[in-house]
């Protein structure tokens, strides 16, 4: 099937099976920018589980990105107790207070203009751009790289596979809802497309997976030789 159709496949899958995480808006309704945000920046080295109860936490304390921006830095610190590599709660607080001083309290929408704030790397720029904005962005994380090297039997090491993954991931790009498309290929990447026993059979793109079809699922991403 074309790229339009595949995507059109795995959007139809996360409508079913969507996860229900608390920093998803609901269906219809608007994502909150900021929540996306610190999600975001919470998942980059921690596991949903663990996420949710210190975004809970945090929103709860902090409910909007000024509030986050008037908080002593020591008590953002002191709540991320747990959530490791301290230097992210360092840009978070850096980030709330240049969203709140430079940008009226309002993120920028474009990937460009996120990637320029603290603690923005490309992969968080663009998965707040897509999720909260529906820029047409493509969020590539181990997730997106571990299905699309997959989709398409990428065999060189991961390394050098970089921009292809990157224009595989792109030339999926749905017309519309680039936000879903990110989080479809995050849950799909986190409950189907899963590094050992990939469950293929349930899986929206097995028609069109290269790796399903030689049956080397897990051959995929290669890692680059020692
Ligand atoms: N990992 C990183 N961002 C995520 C998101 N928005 N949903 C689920 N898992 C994620």
């Amino acid at each position: 099937r074309p790229p339009r159709k595949r995507a059109a496949a795995l959007l139809a899958w996360y409508d079913a099976n969507r996860r229900d995480l608390p920093w998803r808006a609901r269906p219809g309704e608007a994502p909150d920018p900021y929540a996306v945000w610190l999600s975001e920046i919470m998942l980059q080295q921690t596991t949903v589980a663990t996420v949710k109860g210190y975004f809970a936490r945090f929103l709860a304390r902090w409910p909007t990105v000024e509030a986050l921006a008037a908080a002593p830095p020591d008590e953002i610190l002191a709540a991320w107790a747990g959530l490791g590599y301290y230097a992210r709660a360092r840009n978070l607080h850096a980030c709330a207070v240049r969203v709140a001083q430079a940008h009226g309290g309002r993120f920028p929408q474009s990937e460009e203009e996120l990637r320029a704030l603290p603690g923005l790397g490309p992969y968080t720029a663009a998965a707040v751009a897509a999720i909260a904005f529906d820029a047409p962005c493509a969020a590539v994380d181990g997730n997106v790289e571990r299905v699309m090297t997959r989709l398409h039997a990428i065999a060189a090491p991961l390394r050098a596979a970089k921009p292809l993954i990157r224009a595989r991931t792109e030339e999926m790009l749905p017309p519309a809802r680039a936000g879903d498309y990110a989080q479809a290929l995050m849950d799909l990447g986190a409950t189907i497309c899963t590094p050992r026993a990939p469950a293929c059979g349930a899986c929206p793109l097995a028609p069109d997976c290269a790796a399903f079809a030689a049956g080397a699922a897990e051959a995929y991403p290669v890692k680059a030789k020692k």
